[in-house]
């Protein structure tokens, strides 16, 4: 384990407890179990699908394996956990506690899956808190049989404990900071393959190879796209055989540390010409954006000048024959630029509580922008992606010159770019009040 992890732990868990105590007062709860989840088995068989522990779990704990255990949060006092820790023959049961964690909990060590039922109710009696009182948090199909429907995932309280995740605390920036320099490394080796002329299987392998992750251990399935694959947002083939022509390559592909999530995208071209120039505006346009990030900045806002400039990197490569203003305004933008700007970032990619503001009134996306996934006004120590993109996707363009004035684009430029599919440039930041730490661009730099 790394030594800074270990030194902010301490107080990563005092200020969990702080927030989730505020969240139990507002709801009126006397204490909540955190139950970290049960694996699913493929049908008619005994093979799991491969498991991840609720992320509220793993807001408390670095224990990214474990199924079946839970922790036991009470105002006031230590948590306790209750760790699933069988006899086991067939499978590899859980290692013993580590202290730069487990010193921070109360733990109880249970060896049947149902155990923590028994054991959460004599840490109640001795506590002397009415298990009625008490929520629960999670999916596991074992919690039906010990709390009433209501009284799990109730939706205020979820809603406290999402926007308790917004603020990385020291510990958490520190994780998804490590998670973007093994990233950068991975995707380093990657593009290296890429060079080398491997099919995006191969690249696939070098880039686990270099971060050593298996594919569980990702965050989200890699996206390695050659050519038009590039223009399918998230692609997830992946070819053994690499393509007789090589044009372009856009890897979107992170890694984990404690759980914490990066989510990091390059763009590249085999060859100077035109689609390298647009990976250069668009890598230029993604800085500017991301210099504007900071504290106070309403993210939507932010979205809808990505269109605008997506728009004047268009209308200067002349592929539009149309202002940028007009094609924002008209709709054309979004032909090329689906997707929105970015998201919030942490034990999930697509991290929680993106649409809601701190009064947990949802925050409208602007009007025709259904993908955007953030809408809030930014605050200090949020992490989020900035990640504008431009592709050239087949059934989009095929729309817009079916239905909608087809003279507003250069037809021949865009067929002379559809082979090369599309950009992506994604960073991974930390927002500050004066501005924002780039977790992404330190890290390539610092390779
Ligand atoms: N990799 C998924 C995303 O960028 O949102
Ligand atoms: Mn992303
Ligand atoms: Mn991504």
């Amino acid at each position: 384990m790394n030594n800074r992890h270990e030194a902010l732990y301490a107080g990563h868990v005092a200020e969990v407890q702080r927030r989730w105590e505020e969240a139990l007062e507002a709801e009126q709860f006397d204490g909540v179990l955190v139950h970290s989840g049960t694996p699913i088995y493929s049908f008619l068989d005994d093979y799991e699908y491969a498991f991840r522990p609720n992320p509220h779990f793993l807001h408390w704990l670095p224990l990214t394996r474990h199924a079946d255990s839970a922790v036991l949060v009470l105002p006031g006092r230590q948590p306790t956990l209750f760790y699933f820790q069988p006899e086991d023959y067939w499978y590899l049961p859980p290692a013993d506690p580590e202290p730069w964690w487990a010193d921070l909990f109360r733990i109880e060590v249970v060896q049947d899956a149902a155990d923590w039922r028994q054991a959460m109710k004599n840490t109640l009696e001795a506590a002397g808190v009415v298990q009625q009182s008490v929520a629960a948090i999670g999916d596991s199909p074992s919690l039906s049989g010990e709390f009433e429907a209501e009284r799990v995932n109730p939706p205020g309280l979820v809603d406290r404990i999402h926007l308790a995740r917004t603020r990385k605390t020291a510990y958490e920036a520190a994780c998804i900071d490590a998670a973007a320099r093994l990233a950068a490394q991975a995707h380093a080796a990657a593009e290296q393959a890429f060079r080398e002329g491997e099919s995006e299987f191969g690249i696939h392998l070098r880039y686990l190879a270099a971060c050593e992750h298996t594919d569980t251990q990702l965050p989200y399935n890699n996206i390695v796209a050659l050519n038009e694959h590039s223009a399918v947002l998230h692609y997830q083939a992946r070819e053994r055989e690499a393509p007789a022509q090589v044009r372009s390559f856009l890897l979107d592909a992170g890694c984990t540390v404690n759980a914490y999530a990066s989510d990091i995208t390059r763009s590249y071209a085999s060859e100077p010409g035109l689609f390298g120039d647009l990976i250069a505006a668009m890598d230029g346009l993604q800085q500017g954006l991301t210099g504007q990030v900071r504290a106070g900045v309403d993210y939507r806002e932010l979205h809808l000048l990505t269109h605008r400039e997506i728009a004047g990197v268009l209308e200067e490569a002349g592929i539009i024959k149309i202002s940028a203003d007009d094609a924002v305004e008209s709709g054309l933008s979004g032909v090329f630029y689906p997707h929105g700007l970015g998201h919030f970032l942490g034990l999930q990619t697509h991290d929680v509580a993106g649409l809601i503001d701190n009064d947990r009134q949802p925050v409208p996306r602007p009007e025709g922008h259904p993908a955007l996934r953030l809408t809030r006004v930014l605050e200090s120590d949020n992490a989020l992606t900035i990640e504008p993109g431009l592709y050239f996707i087949d059934s989009l363009l095929d729309g817009w010159r079916a239905g909608r004035d087809a003279s507003m684009v250069d037809w021949q430029k865009v067929a002379a770019l559809r082979p090369f599919g599309g950009i992506r440039i994604e960073d991974n930041v930390i927002v500050t009040d004066a501005g924002c730490e780039n977790l992404t661009r330190r890290a390539f730099a610092e390779l």
